[in-house]
């Protein structure tokens, strides 16, 4: 499986991956799923919001009873690695290989989800199909959502077999999970042994700055003349690494897009993304406020305008109690960590009972190409996964 899946959207010079939901190598990693659940005589699903599932209702289980659902994403960041959100997805299939051949026989149907744009990379917000399914995100603004050729949402998802007009919250799919287990590869250094579980995600989020100034000759306009955005962009990205020093946080600029990106051109408007996350709310909050007033004096500075819009946020995550030390007493004690990364778990969590899995990495590495797990642990991850279905789906 996990051969089978790996050349799919893989950029054959760095080695990263590039699966954006509704892309070409997104849509073979949808139809690859769809194989191997049919391969299995798993019943799919896919719900109104482009999330996939694939439901095992072992023989004479009343279908009625609440599921115990596993899986992860199939989407990547740009240049991500092999490993965020396909590990957990390849590892549900195989937990339920190792159940039936222990003869295993559930008392509630198994499902592995397969959840749309877990990243956010193509439509800007992180977790958007979970978002949809659990309410979290208004329909309306989903649809209007653009992607880098500036088309929405809803005209994207109608392209592909959904009807914008029927996406948001689903009280009858929801009503039949009764919990979720997410695997996924650690993604920092903080696991040193093969498997852990997760206690809580930090909160994060994603904000969007907006510089307009003059473009104009780079070679004709005097220095006093200039109304450079780029100028007081740069102030906000050295505002962000001393803001995360001084508040304990961290603060990212991954992205930005230069109008009109000439050589030889003072460029008229620069778009930012700034991602930032910390231990607690108020630290965050602190963070993003002290580099909007940077952004905002760089902005003064040069004659330029900023425009601050937040894309995303997410408070803290603390894992369902219960069924964290559920899972940790099935898998005989292991270690429990909280994780800087997202994750659709932590958005269901509103909604039922979650946990995570987490298989070591050795470097930490993720979000790039030499993001990586030792088979060894990935194998330990489906002998863990395949404990916790069964404790939950049996008696
Ligand atoms: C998703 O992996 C995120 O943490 O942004
Ligand atoms: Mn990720
Ligand atoms: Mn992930």
């Amino acid at each position: 499986m996990w051969a089978s899946l790996l050349p799919v959207g893989r950029d054959p010079e760095s080695g990263g991956y590039r699966r954006f939901v509704w892309t070409a190598p997104e849509l073979e990693c949808r139809a690859w799923f769809l194989d191997e659940a049919r391969r299995r005589d798993l019943e799919v699903e896919r719900d109104r919001n482009g999330n996939l599932f694939a439901w095992w209702y072992p023989e004479g289980i009343d279908p009625s009873v609440k599921g115990v659902l596993t899986g992860s994403h199939l989407d990547s960041v740009p240049g991500g690695g092999a490993f965020d959100g396909p590990l957990g997805v390849v590892s549900a299939f195989a937990a339920i290989d190792l159940l039936r051949e222990r003869r295993v026989r559930p008392d509630r149907p198994i499902g592995i989800g397969a959840f749309a744009e877990e990243e956010g990379a193509r439509f800007g917000v992180a977790c958007l199909g979970s978002r949809l399914l659990s309410g979290a995100i208004d329909p309306g603004r989903a649809r209007g959502l653009t992607d880098g050729d500036g088309r929405s949402f809803a005209e994207v998802a109608a392209e592909n077999g959904i009807d914008p007009d029927t996406i948001g919250p689903d009280e009858e799919l929801l009503g039949r999970i009764g919990c979720y287990v997410e695997l996924h590869v650690e993604q920092g250094r903080a696991l040193t042994d093969p498997v852990g579980v997760a206690s809580s995600i930090v909160p994060h989020g994603r904000w969007r700055f907006d510089f307009a100034g003059e473009g104009n000759h780079a070679g004709t306009t005097r220095l006093a003349d200039r109304r450079d955005p780029m100028l007081a962009f740069a102030r906000m990205v050295l505002a962000a690494r001393e803001a995360a020093e001084r508040n304990e946080t961290v603060a990212t600029v991954g992205k930005v897009h230069v109008t009109p990106g000439g050589v030889n051109a003072i460029p008229s408007s620069v778009a930012a993304w700034l991602d930032s996350r910390g231990p607690v709310d108020d630290a965050v909050r602190r963070t993003v406020a002290e580099i909007h007033e940077a952004a905002r004096a760089g902005a003064g500075a040069h004659g330029v305008t900023v425009d601050l819009a937040e894309e995303s946020y997410t408070e803290v995550v603390d894992f369902n109690l219960d069924l964290r030390d559920r899972v940790v007493k099935a898998l005989g004690g292991v270690p429990v960590l909280p994780t800087g990364a997202g994750h659709d778990a932590g958005i269901l969590a509103s909604r039922m009972p979650t946990a995570m899995v987490f298989v070591r990495n050795p470097t930490g590495v993720s979000h790039a190409p030499s993001e990586f797990a030792e088979e060894d642990d990935c194998l330990a991850g489906v002998e863990a996964l395949a404990t916790v279905l069964n404790d939950l789906a049996c008696g």
